[in-house]
């Protein structure tokens, strides 16, 4: 995968999957910003990049803040000349019965994980008009595509995501602009690890047609191949990487024991 010609800025970059997608996009050429409210993170990722002999920029940004993002947008294009790929990736995320969702706790996840979005495309996408190339990436989830509980405000927020995804891959298609979904299960990050314990991960692993729990590099390389010149004529969609969880979600349980016992 080469990557050599784009300015790759990744939201949230400092851990978890989007700390993967910064190294992966540097070893194949990109010059990649790392983004994020927590700067010191952030340059850790960009120091780790830099021995590795990659090209990387950390920047301190809140993508719930306009200004935040205006700024990081400039200086990005200051350091690298302009911004060819974003990853709207950074998340604040929590999950918990419909009752005891907090509206406080509400307003943030939008405003990180929807509005944050929204502002962040409004800065780089003048940038992508002129010179007739872009590609935005919308971190999903699963919790988009098939129903899973106590993720109400999540769901939500991926559901309009993804709405968001295709709305403006209509709107932009025509001055060469690409704009995607990309839609994990759940994956090792500082937040899943947060969120569930051994058993739900076993859970996970056994309900995923492939048997096996996803790894930040299996997003990663979803990541290169749409920002990559492979995926130039791809639009408008939400790319599940779940190892067939999500297509499968609704039908658990048939097994061989199941269908052997049914043929007796
Ligand atoms: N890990 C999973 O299992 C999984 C599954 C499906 C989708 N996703 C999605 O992938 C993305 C990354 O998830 P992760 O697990 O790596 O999360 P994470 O919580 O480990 O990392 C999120 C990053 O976002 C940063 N951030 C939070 N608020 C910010 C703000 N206002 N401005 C800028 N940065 C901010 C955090 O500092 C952090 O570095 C998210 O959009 C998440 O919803 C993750």
């Amino acid at each position: 995968m080469n990557l050599s010609e784009e300015v790759i800025l990744i939201t949230g970059a400092a851990q978890g999957l989007g700390e993967a997608m910064a190294i992966a996009c540097a070893r194949a050429g990109a010059a990649v910003v790392v983004a994020d409210i927590n700067e010191e993170g952030a340059r850790k990722v960009v120091a780790d990049i830099q021995r590795g002999g990659g090209r990387a920029l950390a920047l301190s940004l809140d993508v719930a803040n306009a200004d935040s993002v205006n700024a990081s947008v400039a200086a990005a294009s200051e350091e690298f000349g302009f911004v060819s790929v974003l990853v709207n990736n950074a998340m604040f995320a929590r999950y918990g019965p419909i009752e005891e969702i907090e509206a406080e706790v509400v307003d943030r996840m939008l405003a990180v994980g929807l509005k944050g979005i929204l502002l962040m495309c409004q800065a780089v996408v003048p940038g992508m008009r002129r010179r007739k190339h872009g590609v935005i990436l919308n971190l999903s989830s699963v919790v988009s595509l098939a129903g899973v509980a106590y993720s109400s405000a999540y769901a939500a927020l991926k559901g309009g995501t993804d709405a968001l995804t295709r709305a403006l891959a209509s709107e932009l298609g025509s001055d060469g602009i690409r704009v995607n979904s990309i839609a994990p299960s759940a994956i090792p990050s500082e937040m899943s690890r947060r969120t569930m314990d051994a058993s739900g991960w076993e859970e996970r692993r056994r309900r995923t047609p492939m048997a096996v729990i996803g790894t930040p590099e299996n997003v990663s390389d979803a990541v290169m191949f749409l920002a990559s010149s492979q995926g130039k004529f791809i639009s408008g969609v939400t790319l599940p990487v779940d190892g067939g969880f999500s297509m499968a979600a609704l039908i658990p349980g048939v097994d061989l024991a199941t269908v052997q016992r049914s043929r007796r």
